[in-house]
């Protein structure tokens, strides 16, 4: 993610100097008009370094500094000064600024201390992001958003199964929320010490995912150099989740049957059985009874894997749970963003309700990432919206306009269709993104404010897309006509 960077300097010229300095530097630079209560709007300002003038700095700054760095996402905070005054600089370090330089150090080496900070702010700003992605691949059955009815029926169910030990199969559209509901389980369940590990059954070739469920033994198979554990030992005392079930290959379903039956993994090469305690868990989003009758399941082996069986309801029939998901996600995005996204409009809600995702919960997060990078205003707008979903039952909407495809005008590419609806989608939304702003910056010379102003979007959300897209201003920057060489 690209960094923000706040610039204040006392001087015009400094303010010049610096701007043309931090060029180099991968950030992005902006800064506040006047100097009317500057201190308060720094203070509200989203960005991940300030970097300003000691003269700008404000009377009672201890006070503010403190409230400052009490900020949940404090940005690093950079002093530049004309004047060498080691107490102040003491004082000021001690106060929480993260650098204190003198305004007159040679380029080079302010550049080189610049991106020491801004790489340290990066490093920060990845490992809070990797904290939140950790709180929410840990889920707690308590933190399942359940106003619909279709919900509050499921977690009932659940919470009843979730220290019976038995085996679950979990069912359910792509995207509903399978893995988050079995790692809830094995959270609420007395398991939770042990391990949670997941096993996607249709991702490995049929070799590989037997070695990797079951280990293996040293030389057991060229390149086994050494031997290995499979997830069946790893989730020894804990729960393994088999996940694309339907995808399993036959022979190894006669496998995964004999370890339901008598708890113990042979290693593949391996003389010798081994004892694991597992709770086992599935999922698919595929139909498993048809499976069944197609001959391409065993029966026997549907049978033990689903003592019991949870559905997990498609967002479209717990439309109820569509405002708390929006806005929990919200919450989400705003932390590890640093956006002061407020709200949602009532009239993109309203569109949000009545689409039918689809992709589900996955897709839902999807969107609502995509609205908070893009859009512009304090809040969610319509126009943040991707088209299916401004345009659902609007007669003349996407649907006409994508009609060469649908009625095989233009060609439809294949690999599309191979792909979830949300992916093949994001793909269009992408390409056709960077083909209307590579045209723009053609014909603007790779200008940023007027290509911004053309677009219909600010400089900054410009900047943010092309760098989304790979594309830098440098590359539409007219050539210089060479002199062609005179001949003697
Ligand atoms: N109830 C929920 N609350 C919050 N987030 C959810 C919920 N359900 C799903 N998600 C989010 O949606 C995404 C997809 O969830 P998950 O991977 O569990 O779905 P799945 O059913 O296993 O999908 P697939 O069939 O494609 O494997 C994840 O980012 C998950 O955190
Ligand atoms: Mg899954």
């Amino acid at each position: 993610m690209i960094l923000r960077l706040l610039l204040a300097m006392d001087r015009q010229a400094l303010q010049r100097r610096y701007k043309k300095l931090l060029s180099d530097l991968d950030v992005l630079v902006t800064s506040p008009k006047g100097r009317k209560h500057l201190w308060d709007r720094i203070a509200r300002e989203t960005c991940d370094v300030v970097m300003i003038h000691a003269s700008m700095l404000p009377a009672d700054l201890d006070e503010k500094l403190q409230r400052f760095k009490s900020l949940i996402h404090s940005p690093s905070l950079v002093i530049l000064s004309d004047r060498e005054d080691p107490e102040q600089r003491a004082k000021l370090l001690a106060a929480g600024c993260d650098a204190v330089l003198n305004e007159s150090l040679p380029e080079q080496e302010l550049k080189e201390v610049l991106g020491t900070i801004i790489s340290r702010r990066n490093e920060l700003n990845k490992q809070r992001l990797e904290l939140k992605q950790l709180a929410i691949h840990t889920p707690k059955l308590g933190d399942f958003i359940s106003r619909s009815r279709a919900m509050q029926d499921l977690m009932k169910l659940t919470r009843r199964l979730v220290d019976a030990d038995a085996s679950v199969l979990i069912l359910g559209e792509t995207g509903v929320g399978k893995e988050r509901l079995a790692r809830a389980i094995h959270l609420d369940s007395a398991r939770r010490e042990g391990t949670f590990v997941a096993v996607n059954c249709g991702a490995l070739p049929e070799s590989l995912l037997e070695s990797e469920l079951f280990g293996h033994e040293e030389g057991a198979f060229t390149g086994a150099t050494r031997a290995r554990r499979g997830c069946f030992e790893m989730a020894h005392r804990g729960t393994i989740l088999l996940d694309e079930i339907g995808e399993m290959p036959f022979h190894l379903q006669v496998r995964l049957l004999r370890v339901l039956q008598e708890r113990e993994i042979q290693r593949v090469g391996g003389e010798w059985p081994i004892r694991v305690d597992v709770r086992v868990m599935a999922a698919t989003s595929r139909d498993i009874g048809e499976l069944v009758e197609r001959g391409e399941f065993r029966s026997d082996l549907l049978y033990r894997l689903s003592v019991v069986r949870l559905r997990v309801p498609p967002l479209r029939e717990r439309r109820d749970d569509i405002p708390e998901l929006v806005s929990s996600y919200m919450e989400y995005f705003r932390k590890t963003m640093c956006r002061q996204v407020t709200g949602i409009r009532e009239e993109a809600l309203e569109a949000m309700l009545a689409y039918g995702w689809p992709g589900n919960v996955r897709e839902l997060v999807n969107v609502v990432e995509r609205a908070m990078l893009l859009g512009e205003g304090a809040e969610i707008g319509i126009e943040d919206l991707p088209e299916e979903i401004v345009c659902v039952g609007k007669p003349g909407g996407s649907a006409s306009r994508l009609s060469g495809f649908a009625d095989r005008r233009l060609s439809f590419p294949a690999h599309w269709f191979k792909r979830p609806l949300h992916e093949a989608r994001d793909e269009l939304y992408t390409e056709f993104e960077r083909a209307y702003l590579t045209a723009l910056l053609e014909e603007t010379g790779g200008h940023i404010n007027e290509t911004a102003k053309r677009a219909g979007v600010t400089p900054r959300a410009l900047f943010d897309k092309m760098q989304r897209c790979q594309l830098k201003k440098e590359s539409f920057k007219p050539k210089k006509a060479r002199r062609p060489a005179r001949s003697s």
